[in-house]
């Protein structure tokens, strides 16, 4: 049987050892995430990417791609609990958009504009957690963190560093930084590391910046999310074929 898989209806090829994500993307075909990013391990904690496989609900980011599989992407009931997902994420932290400077460029909102979350739906946690300003170039506002571990990763995998981890259980989980302190001023994260830009929420932010591109001209604001994501996968294999 060859390596190709069903996206609703269409068929696609795939590398052994991709993931439908992974083979998706490079399909051009875009499926909903915000813990995924190419080039890191897979980690498969939004749920974003909650695709069915044959009736049954699997993350597409970690379940490799297998010959014939049957994915469905886009059906209402999909993108019903996707918004769920996301309002689940708004209520947690303490996502003010307007007092934010990641508004526009931020992947938790453009996924809210994507499924046409209206509000929250569901109480809000209002979190009081501590915000880091320790660093000289950098801040963390853990209200915002979604928990995604991209920076976790990208500094372990990318950085050799491991700047970053995840502390406590349940609700109380958080964003920690691995140091004496748990200061990020005393960590060696500098702005040159893959982890001070990752983050797709306004968690991890840059200090001596303001609101640098007028709002209505911001990566959301000219993209939907649908494209930009596909799009970077596209750059990135052109970059690799260009080497
Ligand atoms: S700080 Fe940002 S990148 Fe790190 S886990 Fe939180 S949301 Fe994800
Ligand atoms: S992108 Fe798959 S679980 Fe987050």
């Amino acid at each position: 049987m060859s390596n190709t898989l069903f996206i609703d209806g269409q068929e696609i090829p795939f590398a052994p050892g991709q993931t439908i994500m992974d083979a998706s993307l490079e399909a051009g075909i875009y499926i909903p995430h915000l813990c995924h990013k190419p080039g890191l391990t897979p980690h498969g904690s939004c749920k974003l990417c909650t695709v069915e496989v044959d009736g049954r609900s699997v993350s597409a980011c970690t379940l490799p791609a297998a010959a014939g599989m049957n994915v469905d992407n886009n059906t209402s009931a999909l993108q019903e609990v996707r918004k769920t997902l996301v309002q689940m994420l708004f209520v947690e932290g303490n996502h003010v958009c307007p007092n934010c400077m990641k508004s526009g460029d931020c992947t938790l909102q453009a996924l809210g504009y994507h499924f046409g979350m209206l509000d929250g739906h569901f109480p809000p946690f209002y979190p009081l957690r501590e915000v880091d300003a320790s660093h000289p170039d950098l801040v963390l506002d853990r209200d915002r963190c979604v928990l995604c571990e991209l920076c976790v990763r990208a500094s372990r995998e990318q950085d050799g560093k491991s700047v970053f981890a995840i502390g406590g259980r349940g609700v109380n989980s958080h964003i920690i930084v691995n140091t004496h302190s748990g200061k990020l001023g005393d960590s060696n994260l500098t702005l040159d590391d893959s982890a001070a830009h990752i983050c797709p929420v306004g968690a991890i932010l840059p200090k001596n910046h303001g609101v640098e591109v007028a709002f209505g001209r911001r990566t959301f604001d000219l993209h939907s999310v649908t494209e930009s994501d596909v799009a970077q996968v596209g750059l990135q294999k052109t970059e690799h074929h260009d080497e």
